[in-house]
């Protein structure tokens, strides 16, 4: 029994993991994580085209691009956060 409800907790952790997974990104950094809500942001933007490049696959973010077109352009553009420690939270 006790088995039995490990093993349904493992399936909902592993479940909620998925979801997360596609909704919600955390970039790991020193300064302080970053959290990337890509369903919010779909919404907020709109348009997939705006950071897809045709056909929407994984981007790979790091400091330069996030720092530049992947992230802080366009929150120049559309008043999104510019300051460090609004992206980046300890
Ligand atoms: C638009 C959101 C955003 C803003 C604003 C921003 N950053 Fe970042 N920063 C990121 C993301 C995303 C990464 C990539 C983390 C990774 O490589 O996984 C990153 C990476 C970094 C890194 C390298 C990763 C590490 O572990 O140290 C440093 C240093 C950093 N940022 C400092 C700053 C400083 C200083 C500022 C303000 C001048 C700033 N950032 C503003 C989003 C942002
Ligand atoms: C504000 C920019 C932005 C918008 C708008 C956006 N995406 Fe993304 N998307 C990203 C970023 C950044 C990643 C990479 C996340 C990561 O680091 O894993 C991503 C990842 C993805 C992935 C790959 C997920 C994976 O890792 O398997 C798919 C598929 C995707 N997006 C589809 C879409 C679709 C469909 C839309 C429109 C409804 C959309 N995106 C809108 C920025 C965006
Ligand atoms: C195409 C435009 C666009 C791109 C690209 C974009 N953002 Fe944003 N982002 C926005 C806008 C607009 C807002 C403000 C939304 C609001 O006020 O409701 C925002 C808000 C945010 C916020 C604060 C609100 C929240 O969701 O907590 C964070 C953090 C953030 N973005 C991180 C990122 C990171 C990290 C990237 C790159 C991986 C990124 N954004 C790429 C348009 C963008």
């Amino acid at each position: 029994m006790k088995k039995m409800i490990i093993l349904m907790m493992l399936i909902t952790f592993a479940s909620v993991g998925v979801a997360i997974a596609v909704d919600t990104v955390v970039y790991e950094a020193k300064k302080g994580n970053v959290t990337f809500n890509h369903k919010a942001h779909s919404e907020v933007v709109g348009d997939c085209a705006k950071c897809h490049e045709g056909e929407p696959a994984k981007i790979v973010i790091d400091k330069a691009s996030a720092h530049k077109d992947a992230c802080k352009t366009c929150h120049k553009e559309m008043g999104g956060p510019t300051k460090c420690n609004d992206c980046h939270k300890k």
